[in-house]
């Protein structure tokens, strides 16, 4: 008995750690929310505001970072928001909006960092386009990595992710850079855990993004390493004239992604995300 007491005490400290963890991140996603658009897009955006109006479906663009499912309900209801658009202007007739998020969700970070890397004690992880910083804030708080580093090329950016790591006082584990990744060799290939969600798509031209793909596929090569994507690497590649073998580069590692017993959990988004160990 004494024994399950300890037990059920430790099982009560981590979920108290994590509860713990949760709420400072709600609070970060709080102060970002003050200080951005309801969209989370930035004026210096210019390619990204552009192919957003490219989108053959109507498309509004939400941070799952900043704004969870709850958060979308009330602005919904308080009319600031919709999930549906008119198809026949001042009928009933309605179809869902495509919903963009440039952000992982605090759901999609803990999966992440609890579920699907291993333990990051001594480790360095590389978040390529860290925009808000909430790859990097999660692996503050739901991992153990030594060096978390994020590269940002929107300057903005930055000082938002700036910002909220001298607030919170992150910076013995975190760091920004403001560069682009084709400029940062040594950081890749030095990373244990390089995360990539979403990066170029909406930000990059075609061959900007081959490029960057390439670039990639060169330095994130330290053996054992891992490579998170979302989406998958063939989906990213697919519509790219670039040639990367990448079964020659990495090997996929099967995800379990009924793991996550929250309720309410959107498994369509966590089935999004990929590993990949460098061979
Ligand atoms: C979809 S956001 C990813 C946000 C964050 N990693 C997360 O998961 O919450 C992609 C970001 O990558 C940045 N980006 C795109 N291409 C880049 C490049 N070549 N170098 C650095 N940042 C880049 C964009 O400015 C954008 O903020």
């Amino acid at each position: 008995p004494w024994f399950s007491q300890i037990v059920l005490q430790l099982n009560d400290f981590d979920e108290f750690t994590s509860s713990n963890a949760d709420a400072v991140l709600r609070s970060i996603a709080e102060d970002l929310r003050h200080s951005l658009p309801p969209d989370a897009m930035l004026n210096s955006e210019h390619l990204a505001h552009q192919k957003l109006h490219e989108q053959t479906k109507p498309t509004v663009h939400i941070d799952a970072f900043l704004y969870d499912d709850d958060c979308i309900d009330l602005l919904c209801e308080e009319g600031k928001m919709s999930r549906n658009y008119c198809l026949t202007c001042g009928s009933h007739q309605t179809a869902p909006l495509e919903f963009i998020s440039h952000s992982f969700s605090l759901t999609e970070l803990k999966f992440l960092y609890q579920h699907v890397l291993p333990d990051l004690t001594g480790k360095v992880v590389v978040d390529v386009g860290s925009r808000l910083g909430a790859v990097l804030f999660g692996a503050f708080f739901y991992s153990s990595a030594s060096q978390i580093c994020g590269v940002e090329m929107n300057a903005d950016f930055c000082q938002l992710q700036e910002a909220i790591i001298a607030k919170y006082r992150l910076d013995e584990r975190i760091k920004v850079l403001n560069a682009d990744i084709r400029t940062q060799a040594s950081l890749l290939q030095n990373a244990d855990v390089v995360v990539m969600n979403n990066v170029f798509e909406y930000f990059l031209d075609g061959s900007e993004q081959a490029r960057s793909w390439k670039f990639i596929s060169q330095n994130v090569r330290k053996k054992g390493s891992l490579l998170v994507t979302v989406p998958s690497l063939e989906e990213s590649l697919s519509e790219l004239k670039v040639d990367i073998q990448f079964n020659q580069w990495v090997e996929t590692v099967p995800l379990c992604y009924d793991v996550f017993l929250e309720e309410d959990v959107d498994t369509k988004a966590l089935e999004q995300i990929y590993l990949y160990k460098v061979l």
